[in-house]
């Protein structure tokens, strides 16, 4: 049992502006599920309660960063606020160059073109997440996940869950010579928000140098991954989020970002990296397909958010309530009884769909049928990370399915109480008690790539 603290520290923040959010009635959420086609992404916001479909994008800003946004300088080329953040990110990083993107998936995309991508190229990560599978995959090349076994074990306890499996990565690089880029997501979203500790990051380092192979980090969630080596590497303990972050890319070539987690915006990405030929590449690239390369397809006032909200997110007392929030969450469900993956990750907690609905297989999508049930019954937003994002036909055409079947309740920062945490705790146990009553699907239109984004389904009732 985990040992659980229901007095938390109060946020290091208070209320200034608020957002008005409705109450819905199962009718309506059941006759709008059936008009989304049962895919909750098609579901409109306004008519969400708690929406914990995503932590991107979905941050608050502060006032400091709202005065920001009043500063913005809206020149073509080279604006105040890119020399602001560019100085930001380079105290941060350590790295030589910089470039804004509009997100995460345009930093990937330049990134594959850069290094070249293309048929027969091998990519390899602890876990991609989905949009840098897709860009990988769309390039022509192999994108190869190398996590530890322990990540598949939902129920165990296990420090540092995302790690990449070094044994398996230099069995890798010795057998095959086509490996153009390893790129190390911290923390892993696709496992559950799992952190990577510092001595993997260090060992992936070491084996990426010796055969020279370039060595990113997918660091959208780079502040609490160096929280959670703060807490769980001794190490660090004494050591403040900047330092650990700091340490963390100094073991790295280069970085791409979503900013929309950790910079605490609502829009942005960046490229931050040191090979000089490679940054030109992404410079000459940008023109065509973002915008000029000092704003990358972001406002002036865009980037003066992120330069203020980079320096925000590596506060330690924001990241002590930060875990302290997710980690509430995550224990009053296990209290409860209700089966999550183990130990809770950084910016969520995910239910173990496989044994919260054991009597739906995986080919009927549990996962999709929890969220559908949690939105129509209680109008609460999740996601699924299961068999619609994840499952793939080998090649005789059978369909695999992941080892996990997860949904993942992503805690926007900054934004929900502990007072809509526990409405969605009570949502979830009386949905457990329910259980029974629930679902599985079948899809009737699939989009192919990323389809969870867009696919359309019917109940198998
Ligand atoms: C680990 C990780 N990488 C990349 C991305 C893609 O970023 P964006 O949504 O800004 O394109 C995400 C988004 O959720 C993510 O979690």
């Amino acid at each position: 049992m985990v040992e659980f603290n229901r007095r938390i520290k109060p946020p290091p923040f208070k209320t200034k502006t608020i957002e008005h959010i409705k109450k819905t009635t199962h009718q309506e959420r059941k006759m709008w599920l059936e008009e989304a086609g049962y895919n909750i992404f098609n579901i409109a916001a306004e008519n969400v309660y708690i929406d914990l479909l995503t932590d991107s994008g979905t941050s608050a800003m502060s006032d400091y960063q709202w005065a920001g946004i009043m500063m913005g300088d809206e020149a073509y080329a080279h604006c105040k606020n890119f020399f602001n953040l560019k100085d930001v990110i380079q105290d941060i990083t350590g790295f030589k160059y910089f470039i804004p993107t509009h997100q995460g998936r345009s930093a990937e995309n330049l990134i594959c073109y850069a290094f070249n991508l293309t048929q027969s190229k091998v990519s390899i990560s602890n876990q991609f997440f989905d949009t840098t599978r897709a860009n990988i995959e769309t390039s022509g090349a192999e994108a190869l996940d190398l996590i530890i076994p322990e990540a598949f074990d939902p129920s165990l306890m296990y420090d540092f869950k995302g790690n990449l499996d070094c044994k398996e990565l230099v069995k890798t690089l010795e057998n095959q010579d086509n490996v153009a880029l390893i790129i190390l997501t911290i923390t892993n979203n696709t496992g559950g928000g799992q952190p990577v500790s510092m001595q993997n990051i260090r060992e992936v380092s070491k084996i990426a140098k010796k055969y020279t192979i370039p060595f990113f980090l997918d660091a959208a969630r780079f502040a609490e991954n160096a929280y959670f080596i703060k807490l769980r590497e001794e190490k660090y303990k004494d050591l403040t989020p900047k330092e650990i972050a700091k340490k963390t890319f100094s073991y790295a070539d280069g970085c791409i970002v979503s900013a929309k987690k950790d910079g605490l915006v609502n829009i942005g990405g960046f490229i931050a990296l040191n090979d000089e030929k490679i940054y030109l590449k992404i410079k000459e690239r940008m023109v065509i397909v973002e915008g000029f390369p000092t704003y990358g397809g972001l406002a002036g006032r865009d980037l003066e958010a992120l330069a203020r909200g980079l320096v925000e997110v590596l506060s330690e007392e924001y990241l002590e309530y930060r875990y302290n929030q997710v980690q509430y969450l995550g224990n009053s469900l296990v209290e409860g009884g209700i089966p999550i993956l183990l130990p809770v990750g950084g910016h969520s907690v995910n239910l173990d769909a496989r044994r919260f609905l054991p009597h739906i297989p995986q080919a009927q999508f549990p996962g999709w049928s929890l969220v559908n049930a949690l939105y129509e019954r209680y109008g609460v937003r999740s996601v699924e990370l299961g068999s619609v994002m994840q499952a793939k036909k080998d090649k005789d055409g059978t369909w695999q399915y992941p080892k996990l079947e997860l949904v993942r309740l992503a805690i926007p920062r900054r934004v929900y109480s502990q007072e809509h945490l526990n409405y969605v705790t009570d949502s979830i146990l009386d949905l457990y008690e329910h259980r029974s009553e629930i679902f599985g699907f079948e899809i009737t239109y699939d989009p192919g790539v990323l389809r969870h984004f867009t696919a359309r389904f019917k109940p198998i009732k």
